[in-house]
């Protein structure tokens, strides 16, 4: 073996690892971003979301564009529905609802969200983002940032 292949061959290696943890920190740092840099004040607005009697417990539903949002809604009991963004924290793929887990999957790295939108398995660095609801005559309404779209 030549010095030329054993650079070769540790360039290579090194290349690799770049490309396996740069993704990562790329992620994680627009995370921090985020909360260390002041965000221009966003504006909310409450929309009718669904019908209570539409979503069935242990039931989740995904609503797509709501003011701009992607959003997964899943009811926990009979009064209580969470809704959160259907955006994973990871790299942005769409999470779905597993219904034998009772969980949120993320099929692009198998990252796994709990009811309460917690991380339990995976890469996402963060909880997926939730959205206040309230729930009168018998309809779900929820209160999502407006986005332009
Ligand atoms: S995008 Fe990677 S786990 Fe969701």
């Amino acid at each position: 073996m030549s010095r030329g292949d054993s650079s070769r061959r540790e360039f290579l290696a090194n290349l690799a690892m770049a490309a396996t943890i740069l993704p990562g920190l790329g992620a994680g740092a627009a995370y921090v971003f985020r909360f260390l840099i002041p965000q221009p004040e966003q504006r909310v607005r409450e929309v009718l979301l669904e019908k209570l009697d539409n979503l069935p417990v242990g039931a989740s539903r995904l609503y797509k564009k709501v003011l701009g949002n992607d959003l997964i809604a899943v009811r926990v009991s009979d009064r209580q529905i969470r809704v959160f963004s259907s955006i994973c924290t990871h790299l942005g793929c769409h999470v779905q609802w597993d219904p034998t887990e009772k969980n949120f999957l993320c099929p692009c790295h198998m990252g796994r969200f709990d009811t309460a939108g917690k991380v339990i398995a995976g890469p996402p660095p963060a909880p997926l983002p939730s959205f206040a609801i309230r729930i009168e005559g018998g309809n779900v309404f929820v209160e999502v940032p407006v986005r332009e779209v």
